[in-house]
């Protein structure tokens, strides 16, 4: 079964390549290449993270690994190729076809999946690698190996939903970001995350999908101990869409700086269910901020937004440390 892995990761390597220089040097890639630039990928971008165009044909990679003596099955238990059975006769196919190649790299570097998005619109948008020998997309994380050491040289990851997100921020100067693999986070990504930084930026799409997705990896990331932060985008925006508009010096300083703490944007998001203006609905802000800053491990912490809440709402510090230990009591 080694031998297998090993001959599998030996013919990823080789479709990445020849998907890349199918992209770069071909004119089967001029759609592609054209499509990524209008999208603000520079060339240098399509070098360092090796995109790729597979060619809208059934049998354009299946021809090219044959004749470098793979065999259909192993291929296709890689992933590479797809199977149909008619009338008992076994079809192998090219799986990507007509798609923007995005490889996937284990830690070490070596490509063990890849990411196929179309040119334009279309379902499914993403078509990604199965989970092989060689991959489990809960394990990894998209552009990790080229972003550890930079994360751990800064304590800070950046936690994007896409590829694109990272090709982008990386383009814009920001080398220590990685994205899940078309999952939300799993438990196992978040104990990488942790053995490389203390503190994650989570930042997720500003739709619900993304808004919930970033709620779920928060809670995970809080379980392994990481600091966590959320960044917000402008309504509607993905981070992609954010720094081709606004610009990386924007990015920094408006969404990565402005990140909040867990606890900030429980807080954000339960002050947006209540209308502060209406006295009764205020108490009940109040109170069920009390509850979540209760829920706080340190009491330093909780000192902190009590102080926050106190300044905020003009209230006095000592009727709120007062509520807090009733609410404490009652949540034991
Ligand atoms: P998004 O829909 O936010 O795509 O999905 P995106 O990254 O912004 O891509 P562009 O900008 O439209 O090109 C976020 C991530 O979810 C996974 C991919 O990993 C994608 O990067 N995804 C999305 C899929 O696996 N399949 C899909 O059909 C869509
Ligand atoms: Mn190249
Ligand atoms: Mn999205
Ligand atoms: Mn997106
Ligand atoms: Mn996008």
């Amino acid at each position: 079964a080694e031998i297998e892995r090993m001959e599998m990761r030996k013919a990823m390597d080789l479709a990445a390549k020849l998907y890349h220089h199918v992209l770069m040097k071909t004119r089967y890639g001029a759609d592609a290449r054209n499509y990524l630039a209008k999208r603000g990928v520079s060339q240098e971008a399509m070098e360092e993270f090796q995109l790729g165009y597979a060619p809208a044909s059934f049998d354009f990679l299946l021809s090219f690994l044959k004749g470098r003596g793979f065999n259909e099955a192993l291929l296709e238990k890689a992933g590479l190729l797809s199977l149909r059975e008619d009338k008992g006769m076994k079809r192998y196919f090219d799986r990507f076809r007509d798609r923007i190649m995005f490889p996937i790299m284990d830690s070490q570097g070596r490509v063990i999946a890849f990411g196929g998005r179309l040119l334009g619109e279309g379902r499914p948008k993403y078509m990604n690698s199965p989970e092989t020998p060689i991959y489990s997309k809960g394990n990894h994380l998209f552009n990790l190996h080229r972003a550890r050491s930079h994360i751990r040289k800064e304590q800070q990851a950046i936690l994007f939903e896409g590829y694109m997100d990272v090709i982008s921020a990386w383009q814009a100067g920001f080398p220590g970001c990685v994205a899940t693999l078309g999952t939300s986070l799993t438990d196992d990504q978040a104990r990488i995350l942790k053995r490389n930084t203390e503190t994650v930026i989570l930042c997720y799409d500003s739709d619900q999908a993304g808004q919930n997705a970033a709620a779920r990896g928060m809670e995970l990331l809080r379980k392994q101990e990481c600091t966590v932060k959320i960044a917000q985008m402008p309504h509607g925006m993905d981070p992609d869409d954010y720094i081709l508009r606004f610009g990386g010096t924007a990015f920094k300083e408006e969404v990565l700086s402005a990140a909040l703490t867990l606890t900030a944007f429980k807080l954000e998001n339960l002050k947006r269910n209540h209308n502060l203006h209406d006295e009764d609905d205020r108490m009940k802000y109040l109170a069920e901020a009390i509850g979540t800053i209760a829920e706080l491990p340190l009491v330093v912490e909780q000192d902190h937004y009590l102080r926050r809440l106190a300044e905020e709402f003009g209230l006095s510090l000592d009727a709120l440390k007062e509520d807090l230990r009733r609410a404490k009591k009652r949540k034991k």
